[in-house]
């Protein structure tokens, strides 16, 4: 048994959507320890510029280091597309991000090399999803395009119904005409909302989402660096907010679809 493998993954997001990516950290890892941390006071990160993201993403790097997380994962994919390099840079442990595992596994699924991106604003400007799969194929062709009410209608628990049909829609029209045969869902709330988007997408475009994906590399990650959690009691969970934790406790239940019973509410930065 490694003693190092028993210290929790360490997980931040923006706000709530990054529990879609613990969900799948649970699922593929159920015996590790988790520590979450969602920045609902300064939440939506898509919104702001590079600069205050990569802020953003030092003062949550610093505050679960404190906490002697064993590995980094930026489940929020605004700050994977703007600060990913400058947080490795900051740590000793290793940082894994969500862009480059749905990248891999869009370039994995595309036939007709025609893949297309959507995200915040923030994701889609930042280029950091077609950057990653040139990097792998630079033949590809990617469409990016933000759909900022997408986080919005998530929140308030609006993954169905007639509203948000209509408002994917409207933004996805565009993109099927396209003629991509794959979808990367770039933003942790848009997995919620595949149903929807399927819908309008048809059922020949495959989407990717990319919290399974990165779930499978850090299981590998794990592995490489001889960090699995061994022990038989039961992994702890915990979760940290920097504003309204009943909010969180309320909205987030659904998001994880288990209970939420480790919360407190901290202050990052100054
Ligand atoms: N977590 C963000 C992302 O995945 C969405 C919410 C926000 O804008 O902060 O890009």
């Amino acid at each position: 048994m490694s003693e190092k493998g028993d210290r929790p993954i360490g997980v931040f997001d923006s706000g709530i959507g990054g529990l879609t990516v613990l969900k799948e950290i649970i699922r593929e890892l159920p015996q590790e320890s988790t520590i979450y941390l969602g920045d609902t006071a300064r939440v939506p990160y898509g919104i702001r510029s590079a600069e205050t993201v990569i802020r953003y993403s030092f003062e949550n790097t610093s505050f679960l280091s404190s906490r002697d997380i064993k590995i980094l994962v930026v489940a929020c994919n605004t700050a994977s597309s703007v600060s990913l390099q400058a947080v490795k840079n900051s740590v000793a442990i290793p940082v894994i991000g969500v862009i480059e595992p749905g990248a891999k596994a869009a370039v994995r699924a595309t036939r007709n090399k025609k893949i297309g991106v959507i995200g915040t604003a923030a994701t889609v400007h930042s280029n950091a999803y077609t950057k990653a799969i040139h990097a792998i194929d630079n033949t590809i062709q990617v469409f990016g395009l933000a759909c900022p009410l997408f986080v919005p209608l998530v929140e308030e628990g609006w993954i169905t119904g007639k509203v948000t049909a209509m408002v994917a829609k409207q933004y996805l029209g565009s993109m099927k005409e396209k003629g991509i045969d794959t979808l990367v869902l770039g933003c942790t709330h848009y997995p919620l909302l595949k149903k929807v988007i399927s819908r309008v997408m048809g059922k020949e475009v495959t989407l990717i989402d990319s919290a399974v994906e990165t779930s499978r590399e850090i299981r590998t990650l794990l592995e490489v660096f001889d960090l699995k959690r061994e022990q038989k009691k039961s992994p702890t969970r915990q979760f940290f907010v920097t504003d309204s934790p009943d909010r969180f406790v309320k909205v987030g239940e659904n998001f994880l679809g288990e209970k939420i019973d480790h919360i407190e509410q901290i202050i990052v930065g100054n």
